[in-house]
């Protein structure tokens, strides 16, 4: 994730289909398989679900409709300050497809990009569970994750992300009593964007020197920061695989002022924000990725990742993050950079870390705050699986798809991440589309070599 800016519509529905005190509408979490594969190649199916994250919820009153937050404000009657907003808000369950756009069936998840329902509803991003409060946590030191994408109906300025964030398996409901909805409604978000958007954070609302960014959202006082492993930020044109790391922080950890590192102290926060990134296109295969090459983005693909170990077990360093694809049938190396003065790597390691920001005259952040180590740490302390699709209102998924900075020369090394156009991606041209969406399904994860043949 390049940007915090995953901005939406919060949606208002009144259905009264709930029977429980402050809940009008009832949380059934759309179930979803996954597979769990030992050694040998033998999987077992395992029952989960999904929960929507809590910013995109109806927030109201304890009491009855009346909404605590707005457009981009909250209300002022019953947010006068914090600790009275905290108690006066509630937030209420979800209608998955008829709000948001995100349906199950069987081992796939499909999230539609824009939603009208009674209100219009953009973007979502959702969270495995193993049970009803309680998020899976996943270690995948020496382990390999696979899932089955298809980004066909993803444009230009679109991003369908597979990820992990190192939140707490419960929402924060034990370290923070404030929060009393927890994992079942999706609560306790952070990445390494230490993103300001989130309304509640340490189960606190976020409401001092709240500011709205757009006419649905805002960003407050506090940010929340943790350790994140972007396993897949893509669209049919491009696609990235991205470690990022912070610094002195255990968890989903709240900042403020310079800790967060917005604009000017990008480098000065806690947090890696621009990771070191896996990007075919960028580093200089332009025929690896996309519609009708190597890696054909016109129909469904495999996604495998490994994550191999210094000493080939569960708690030895992380050292190499790898990537393979497979499509009908057919296994296909990750393409290998090519450039003067670079070796051919096709894999994410230390080294080509600090051989790519040498290379692109970037800053290395990510080996600062600890490089691949550091991402193994998160692992060991177990990490939340996200899905989401987004747009970006801070600089329209240039940095995934097209020439980034756009000022750059796309002729020098690092720049051109992707074919499309410097002028596209803009959410206001993107929303307007019809029939954006990802499906993400047939999840495996287990020992090296043993989720896809
Ligand atoms: C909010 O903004 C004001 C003035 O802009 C500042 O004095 C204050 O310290 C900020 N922080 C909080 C937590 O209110
Ligand atoms: C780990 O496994 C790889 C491949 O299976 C092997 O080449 C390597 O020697 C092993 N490393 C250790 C430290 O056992």
């Amino acid at each position: 994730m390049y940007s915090a800016a995953a901005i939406f519509a919060f949606a208002l529905l009144r259905s009264v289909r709930g029977q429980q005190i402050g809940t009008y509408t009832a949380e059934d979490h759309p179930v979803l398989t996954v597979q769990q594969c030992s050694a040998g190649g033998s999987c077992t199916t395992q029952s989960k679900s999904v929960v929507l994250d809590s910013n995109w919820r109806w927030l109201h009153s304890t009491t009855g409709y009346t909404n605590c937050y707005t457009g981009n404000q909250w209300d002022a009657t019953l947010c006068p300050d914090v600790d009275t907003c905290t108690a006066n808000c509630a937030l209420d369950g979800a209608d998955y497809s008829g709000t948001y756009g995100i349906s199950t069936s069987g081992n796939a998840l499909t999230l539609n990009f824009v939603t009208h329902g009674a209100n219009t509803n953009v973007g979502s991003r959702v969270y495995l569970l193993d049970d009803e409060n309680t998020y899976h946590l996943f270690n995948m030191k020496n382990q390999e994750f696979t899932f089955d994408v298809d980004v066909s109906n993803l444009p230009c300025g679109l991003n369908g992300a597979l990820y992990f964030v190192q939140m707490d398996g419960d929402g924060g409901k034990a370290r923070f009593p404030t929060n009393a909805a927890g994992a079942a409604y999706g609560t306790g978000y952070c990445d390494t964007q230490c993103p300001q958007d989130l309304k509640f954070i340490d189960g606190q609302a976020n409401m001092l020197n709240w500011t709205g960014t757009s006419a649905n959202s805002g960003t407050g006082f506090y940010g929340t920061c943790c350790n994140e492993m972007d396993v897949w930020e893509a669209n049919s044109l491009s696609a990235a695989f991205t470690p990022h790391v912070c610094s002195g922080i255990t968890g989903q950890t709240r900042c403020s002022g310079t800790a967060c590192g917005e604009g000017d102290e990008r480098y000065d926060g806690v947090c890696d924000k621009d990771g070191c990134d896996f990007n075919s296109w960028r580093m200089g295969d332009e025929t690896f990725y996309g519609p009708s090459m190597t890696v054909d983005t016109t129909s469904k693909f495999s996604v495998v990742t490994q994550f191999l170990t210094s000493d080939n077990t569960t708690t030895g360093d992380l050292v190499e993050i790898r990537r393979i694809y497979v499509q009908n049938g057919q296994v296909i190396q990750n393409s290998a950079t090519d450039f003067p003065g670079i070796a051919a790597y096709n894999s994410i390691t230390d080294d080509f870390c600090n051989a790519q920001k040498t290379l692109f005259g970037d800053t290395n952040s990510f080996e600062t705050r600890g490089g691949l180590a550091e991402m193994g740490d998160a692992f060991e302390a177990g990490m939340v699986l996200v899905m989401s699709i987004w747009d970006d209102y801070a600089v329209n998924m240039l940095w995934l798809d097209s020439d980034y900075p756009t000022d750059g020369d796309p002729c020098q090394p690092g720049i051109s991440r992707g074919p499309c156009a410097t002028t596209s991606g803009v959410p206001a041209t993107v929303e307007a589309e019809s029939g954006i969406s990802v499906v993400y399904s047939n999840i495996k994860f287990g020992p090296i070599g043993s989720t896809f043949a």
